[in-house]
């Protein structure tokens, strides 16, 4: 139970990579942090080594009924990072419907069923309330490897950021996309050694961007900085892209 007025964010897929860079960013920004994962051993490891203003919940968020069973252990939500994600890697032909099934509900069904949830928990809180949902440059960058699936599960979710945007934007919500390009975490493994080269090398910097980076924008979005922002899809690459 939160007692004081100490502000709460959730992060999803927040046992490791990014996930877990934004957790310790918003503990450095003096947010409680609750930190949601299916990889409970891992989770729990991450929760020993971020001390106590971080609590975690094992679920698995493809699932409604368990996203609400873990919501309602929650019981303030001042900010909402949908970060669970994950890129299978089949070639679009390949890839069965068990498949394609999958990958939309790990990278956009969870989110939907966490803003459901998150929502009737920020509503009545006061001041500004953040959902900032964790896409991917791949959903507008087609020179990169990202499949076609990982493509569609991202760009459903930037318009949900919008969709979300627009319809809370008067009850003080604001929502937000970050989409990163290539940043180096554990997700690297999906790709082949001269896949993941070649993406590499397409960096302006000639290497990934750590998640660190990344916890900094979510960061700035949760502070009173980022309060003025709602519906934007902001691109993190380095510039690669500017053409
Ligand atoms: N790493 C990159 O280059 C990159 C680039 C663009 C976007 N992203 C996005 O950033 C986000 C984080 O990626 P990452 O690189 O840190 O990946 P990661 O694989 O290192 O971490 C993902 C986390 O999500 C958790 N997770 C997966 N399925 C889950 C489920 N069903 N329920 C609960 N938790 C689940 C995993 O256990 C893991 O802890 C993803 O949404 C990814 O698409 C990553």
């Amino acid at each position: 139970m939160n007692t004081n007025q100490e502000k709460t964010a959730v992060v999803t897929g927040a046992a490791r990579g990014i996930g877990r860079a934004i957790c310790e960013a918003l503990l450095a920004s003096a947010y409680r942090v609750i930190g949601l994962d299916i990889d409970a051993a891992r989770l729990s490891k991450t929760g020993f080594e971020l001390g106590d203003r971080f609590s975690g919940i094992t679920v698995d968020l493809t699932s409604a009924p368990a996203v609400a069973n873990a919501f309602s252990t929650i019981d303030a939500v001042d900010v909402l990072v949908n970060n669970a994600g994950t890129c299978f890697m089949n070639d679009f032909v390949d890839i069965s419907p068990d498949e394609f099934r999958k990958q939309m509900a790990i990278n956009f069904d969870s989110a939907f069923y966490c803003c459901q949830q998150a929502l009737l928990l920020m509503l009545p809180r006061p001041g500004i309330k953040k959902i900032i949902n964790i896409s991917s440059n791949g959903a507008y960058n087609f020179d990169v490897f990202d499949p076609a699936h990982y493509r569609a599960s991202k760009a459903a979710l930037d318009n949900l950021t919008k969709h979300l945007a627009r319809r809370y934007a008067k009850e003080n919500i604001t929502v937000n996309s970050i989409a990163p390009a290539m940043t180096r975490t554990d997700l690297f493994d999906v790709v082949d050694e001269a896949t993941l080269a070649k993406a590499l090398a397409g960096m302006p910097r000639g290497d990934a961007m750590k998640p660190s980076d990344i916890a900094a924008w979510v960061s700035f979005l949760a502070s009173p900085a980022g309060e003025c922002s709602s519906g934007n899809v902001i691109i993190l690459n380095q510039g690669r892209d500017v053409r």
